[in-house]
C-alpha cells in the first residue's frame, strides 16, 4: 500500500476533522501518500481530490464539520457511478480507502470492494451511535453534550412559565441520543424508536408528575420515535387530553451535528483512524474499526452491517425511577 484515500460521507459529525487529521498524520508517519476526496463518494466519482500532507491538517482537530465536506451520493448507488469511481481510483493510483461515516457509507464501501477489489476500512462517524461493532461512534459524545446543554436552557424557561416542553432530538432510527441526553438532562419522559411505550402511559406519567407537585416537565422525543405521531401532533394530543398543561415544542435539529468536538470524540477519532491506517498497511480490507470496552477493535464490514447495536433499555427504567 503506497497511497491511501480518505473521505467523509453521510451526515457529518463533530470529530470528523480529528479523524481526517489522524489518517493523514498516520500516513505521513508510515511514509505513505494520502489524498482526501471531497463530498464523500461523489468526489471519488468526479475525481475531486487533493494531496494531503501532515501540514494540510494543522489546527483542525478542534473544528466541527469536515474539511473534506460530506454528501450522500445517489450516483454511487448505481453500478455506473461506482465504475466511474473505480476509474478515478485507478487513474490516481490509490491502493486503499479509509471511509469515515455511518452504515450507508459502509454499505457503499463493501459493494465497491466486492465489485472493484479496492481495499476499504470503515471508521464509524455519526452522531446517532447506531453502528454495530463499536460502543461509541465519532460525534455521538459531542452531540449528547450539545443536547444536554440545550435542554438545560429549555428547563430554565419551562420552569419559569410552568410549562411542558417536548424536545425533539436526532436519531433517525436510533434512540441513543434521546435516551442518554434525557437521563443527563433529567427529562420526565423519553420516547425512543426501540420501545413504543404508548400514548396512554405518557398521559398517565405526565398526570402523575403534575399531581406530585412538578411545575415543569420535559419530554425528550427521538425523531424516529414509533409512537405514530410527530412531535407537534404529540404535543397537541397531550394538551387535548391534559388541558392543564401549557405545552411547547422545540426541535433541536442540526445544531446537534455542529460544534467543536468533545475531548472524548477527538481521542476516539485519533485512536480509530491510526488503527484504520495500520490495518490497511497490514493488508487488511473490508473491516471496520471500533471501540469496545475501552479498546480499539475491528470487525468485518459485513458483521458491522448485519445488525444494529442494542440500546440499553434498562436506562428507561432508570429514567422512570429518577423522574418520580
Ligand atoms: O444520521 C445522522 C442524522 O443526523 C440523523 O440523526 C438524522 O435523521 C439525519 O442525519 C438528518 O439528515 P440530513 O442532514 O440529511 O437532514
Amino acid at each position: 500500500i503506497q497511497r491511501i484515500g480518505v473521505l467523509t460521507s453521510g451526515g457529518d459529525a463533530p470529530g470528523m476533522n480529528a479523524a481526517i487529521r489522524a489518517v493523514v498524520r498516520a500516513c505521513a508517519y508510515y511514509h505513505t501518500d494520502c489524498v482526501g476526496f471531497y463530498r464523500g463518494f461523489q468526489g471519488v466519482i468526479e475525481g475531486d481530490y487533493e494531496e494531503l500532507n501532515a501540514r494540510s491538517v494543522r489546527n483542525i482537530i478542534s473544528r466541527g464539520g469536515t474539511i473534506l465536506k460530506s454528501a450522500r451520493s445517489r450516483e454511487f448507488l448505481t453500478k455506473e457511478g461506482r465504475q466511474k469511481a473505480a476509474d478515478t481510483i485507478k487513474k490516481a493510483e490509490i491502493d486503499a480507502l479509509v471511509l469515515i461515516g455511518g452504515d450507508g457509507t459502509f454499505r457503499g464501501g463493501k459493494i465497491f470492494n466486492e465489485e472493484h477489489n479496492i481495499s476499504v476500512i470503515g471508521v464509524p462517524g455519526t452522531i446517532d451511535n447506531d453502528i454495530f461493532g463499536t460502543n461509541y461512534t465519532i460525534g455521538y459524545d459531542t452531540a449528547l453534550n450539545t443536547v444536554v446543554e440545550a435542554i438545560d436552557k429549555i428547563r430554565d424557561t419551562a420552569s419559569s412559565h410552568n410549562r411542558l416542553f417536548f424536545v425533539e432530538v436526532m436519531g433517525r432510527d436510533a434512540g441513543f441520543i434521546a435516551l442518554n441526553s434525557g437521563i443527563g438532562a433529567g427529562a420526565e419522559e423519553i420516547l425512543i424508536p426501540e420501545e413504543n411505550l404508548g400514548l396512554e402511559r405518557l398521559l398517565f406519567s405526565l398526570e402523575r408528575s403534575r399531581r406530585s407537585g412538578k411545575t415543569s416537565s420535559i419530554v425528550v422525543v427521538s425523531e424516529g420515535d414509533k409512537i405514530g405521531k410527530n412531535v407537534f401532533q404529540l404535543a397537541e394530543y397531550v394538551t387535548q387530553n391534559l388541558p392543564d398543561y401549557d405545552a411547547r415544542v422545540t426541535v433541536l435539529g442540526h445544531i446537534q451535528r455542529g460544534g467543536s468536538p468533545s475531548c472524548f470524540d477527538r481521542v476516539l477519532a485519533s485512536r480509530l483512524c491510526v488503527r484504520a491506517v495500520e490495518l490497511l498497511l497490514d493488508g487488511q480490507t473490508n473491516m471496520m474499526v471500533g471501540f469496545i470496552n475501552n479498546k480499539v477493535e475491528s470487525c468485518s464490514l459485513e458483521d458491522a452491517l448485519k445488525s444494529k447495536p442494542d440500546i440499553n433499555k434498562d436506562l428507561l427504567r432508570i429514567s422512570d425511577i429518577l423522574s418520580t
